[in-house]
């Protein structure tokens, strides 16, 4: 298959509902619109959809550590701090974080992973530091890259946070989810990442990406598919006042180093104009919702990249470095009917295919990548059912699922 033939097939329309105006209901719709789009769309090869991102309502899981009940000087609140022998991660302290046992299971092979902690859906939030340890404890095992979709329900400070505490060798982009019919979530998320850059310091932040999937909702919604058009400039111009805005609010705190500014979206739908604004793009390339049989994948979505998003911004004078925000494959559907992607099943096996035929090779040849993704996402499944909620390297209670991490340390 050659990538120049991948259009922009993702056109199932807008949100039904204008009062869908922050980002909870924005992913919830956003996911609904793909799933329908999967039911809708039978014979165009090609398309790439993204999946459901950003914020989940999980179930709470067990940990063995206390990091939050410690009776040091800790000024953290945020937890409970409880033990329990049924814990994914154990501590050799159980009040030192950093003193968690390494699972001989885990690799450090990825480049990056994509995360959302779990319960960091506004206005529900209901997160935790002592769960969010727990993920930056099997995470860094995995990498030394993760990406938030959000700022919402303070996950910026508590990710900085639990990667201070754990003290290991973490960076993450930090997100901000916006969207072109409101400010407000615009701004809430800015402030909460600005204030925890101020609170944990640079250190450990490698970038700010302001928007997730903004270019495709926004062509969705007014009945667009191309990015570069009069509708996608039309979109860009509500995106580049925030990216701007981050960029100048970020330099205004005159930070010790300068924290890059970038973007994600659908592989598909990258605005020039956008791309021109941005230090970096992340972009999404699922094999899975292009068909691509599980033997092609890996090849697949290489090419891909590489034609649609790396020559694309190399001829741009800023010359913006991609990444692959999301790939992926699902080890489950909850129903038949979304089961394989046409030629190939919704598998553990599958997913010990496509990493063993991606990460390592993509490490090799210096590609960017944060796989999709850290763990199963409980919310997705029950909202949307299929494929959405079983994307994770783990399951939602944070055991490994049935897999081999391919083994090819990366820094
Ligand atoms: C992909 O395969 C599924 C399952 O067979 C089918 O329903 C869907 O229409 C196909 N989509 C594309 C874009 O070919
Ligand atoms: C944690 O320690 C307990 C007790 O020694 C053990 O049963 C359990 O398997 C350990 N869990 C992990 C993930 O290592
Ligand atoms: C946000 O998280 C940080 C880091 O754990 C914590 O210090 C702060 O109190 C939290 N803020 C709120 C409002 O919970
Ligand atoms: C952020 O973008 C939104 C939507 O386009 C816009 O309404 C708002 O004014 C922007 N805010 C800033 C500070 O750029
Ligand atoms: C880079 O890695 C990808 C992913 O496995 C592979 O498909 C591609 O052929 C590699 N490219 C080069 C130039 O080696
Ligand atoms: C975790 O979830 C998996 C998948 O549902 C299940 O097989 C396993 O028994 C669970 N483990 C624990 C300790 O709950
Ligand atoms: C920490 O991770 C970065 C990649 O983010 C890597 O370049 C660096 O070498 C690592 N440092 C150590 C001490 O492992």
């Amino acid at each position: 298959m050659s990538a120049s033939g991948y259009g922009n097939l993702d056109n199932s329309g807008p949100y039904s509902n204008p009062a869908y105006s922050n980002s909870q209901w924005l992913e919830k719709q956003e996911a609904r619109s793909r799933r329908s789009k999967r039911l809708v769309i039978g014979t165009l090869v090609g398309l790439v959809v993204i999946i459901a991102v950003a914020v989940g309502v999980g179930v709470g899981v067990s940990k063995s550590h206390s990091s939050s009940s410690s009776k040091s000087s800790s000024s953290s609140s945020s937890s409970s701090g409880s033990s329990s022998s049924s814990g994914t991660v154990n501590q050799t302290d159980p009040n030192d974080p950093s003193t968690f046992v390494k699972d001989d299971r885990l690799k450090h092979s990825f480049y990056g992973l994509a995360y959302t902690p779990e319960n960091s859906q506004y206005p529900a939030c209901g997160n935790s530091l002592d769960s969010i340890i727990t993920d930056i404890q099997l995470l860094s095992q995995l990498t030394s890259r993760i990406r938030l979709y959000g700022g919402d329900c303070n996950q910026s400070a508590l990710v900085l946070d639990a990667i201070q505490r754990t003290k290991v060798n973490m960076t993450v982009y930090l997100g901000i989810y916006n969207i072109p019919t409101d400010s407000t979530p615009y701004t809430r998320q800015r402030d909460a990442v600005l204030d925890a850059i101020k609170t944990f310091g640079t250190d450990h932040v490698a970038g700010v990406t302001v928007g997730n999937e903004f270019m495709l909702n926004y062509l969705n919604d007014n009945g667009g598919t191309v990015p570069n058009s009069d509708i996608g400039n039309q979109g860009a111009a509500l995106l580049l006042p925030n990216i701007t805005d981050t960029r100048q609010m970020l330099a205004a705190m005159n930070l010790p180093k300068t924290i890059p500014v970038g973007n994600a979206d659908a592989g598909s739908y990258f605005n020039n104009e956008v791309l021109a604004a941005v230090d970096y793009g992340m972009s999404n390339v699922h094999p899975w919702f292009a068909n691509v049989s599980i033997d092609q994948a890996a090849t697949w979505t290489w090419d891909f990249f590489q034609e649609n998003n790396v020559i694309v911004a190399d001829a741009l004078s800023n010359k913006p470095t991609m990444y692959i925000a999301e790939t992926g494959w699902p080890t489950k559907s909850s129903d038949a009917g979304n089961a394989n992607n046409g030629p190939s099943l919704a598998s553990e096996a599958n997913l010990q295919t496509f990493m063993d035929t991606f990460v390592c090779q993509a490490n090799q040849n210096g590609t960017g990548y944060f796989f999709f993704e850290y763990f199963d996402e409980p919310w997705k499944d029950q909202q949307f059912g299929g494929v959405e909620g079983w994307w994770g390297l783990f399951n939602s209670n944070k055991t490994l699922k049935n897999i081999n991490i391919p083994d090819c340390f990366i820094a």
